[in-house]
């Protein structure tokens, strides 16, 4: 499969209100003190750590990871080019949050299994693990034809991934991040022309470009839908 590099380059993600609002969602699930050492798990552009870092001013920085090192990545977070698999089986550090937002769907079960049993041993004791995925059911994701193909088979992924992750927590709960999204018809047009969500990525160009005329055709100048992410968290 292709890099994904453009989900947070720009994009409703990375805007300030939606980190705001993804903030206020994790506060609601744990008190963030300045001794704790924070990582996340398919970073991204790390806009979520260091934002928490400028909040909270922890006493070391938050520590982010990805298999790519994109443009534009946060200054202000420790960031580490790396497979969230080896990094967890070389890092002697012990960690009391541990974020792996929308980033399960690159694992395979197998791998996401033994990802879960790195996290539950490099976490501190009283440490939380969350995970966040793209809601499965009724998903709102503006799409064309093709992709709503694509993005189905891959909640149906996701699906099976979940019931890893129940099987290997065990004891977890389950809530809903929910964010309104109002985007313009053109800039919706350039994130999926720039490939934004992985069931973009193996698309043939001609196939975007049909894709595109779909989407202008079928939605009006603002897009309005709510992104909205299942949450697994888990306590050791
Ligand atoms: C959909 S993006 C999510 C980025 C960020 N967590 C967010 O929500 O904005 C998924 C990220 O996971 C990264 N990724 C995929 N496989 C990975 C792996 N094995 N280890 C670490 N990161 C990985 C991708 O490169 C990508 O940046």
């Amino acid at each position: 499969m292709r890099h994904l590099k453009n989900w947070d380059n720009k994009t409703w993600l990375s805007s300030q209100q939606y980190i705001y609002n993804f903030i206020r969602f994790l506060n609601k699930k744990i008190r963030f003190k300045q001794n704790h050492l924070i990582l996340d798990i398919g970073c991204g552009r790390a806009n979520v750590i260091s934002d928490l870092y400028k909040k909270y001013k922890f006493r070391n920085k938050p520590i982010g990871i990805d298999i790519i090192r994109n443009t534009n990545i946060k200054k202000n977070i420790n960031f580490k080019k790396i497979d969230g698999i080896s990094y967890l089986q070389k890092t002697k550090k012990e960690f009391d949050v541990i974020l792996l937002k929308q980033t399960i769907h690159f694992f395979s079960q197998k791998k996401l299994n033994l990802l879960l049993n790195l996290i539950k041993k490099k976490l501190r004791s009283g440490g939380k693990l969350l995970i966040f995925s793209l809601k499965t059911k009724n998903n709102q994701i503006p799409s064309f034809k093709l992709m709503k193909i694509k993005l189905k088979k891959s909640l149906k992924r996701d699906e099976l991934l979940f019931k890893v992750i129940k099987k290997n927590l065990k004891k977890f709960n389950i809530s809903t991040f929910k964010f309104k999204v109002t985007i313009n018809n053109q800039k919706y047009v350039k994130m999926i022309e720039s490939r934004y969500i992985s069931c973009l990525l193996n698309l043939k160009k001609s196939e975007i470009t049909d894709g595109i005329k779909e989407i202008k055709l079928r939605y009006k100048d603002k897009i309005k839908f709510t992104d909205s992410l299942i949450c697994i968290s888990f306590n050791k």
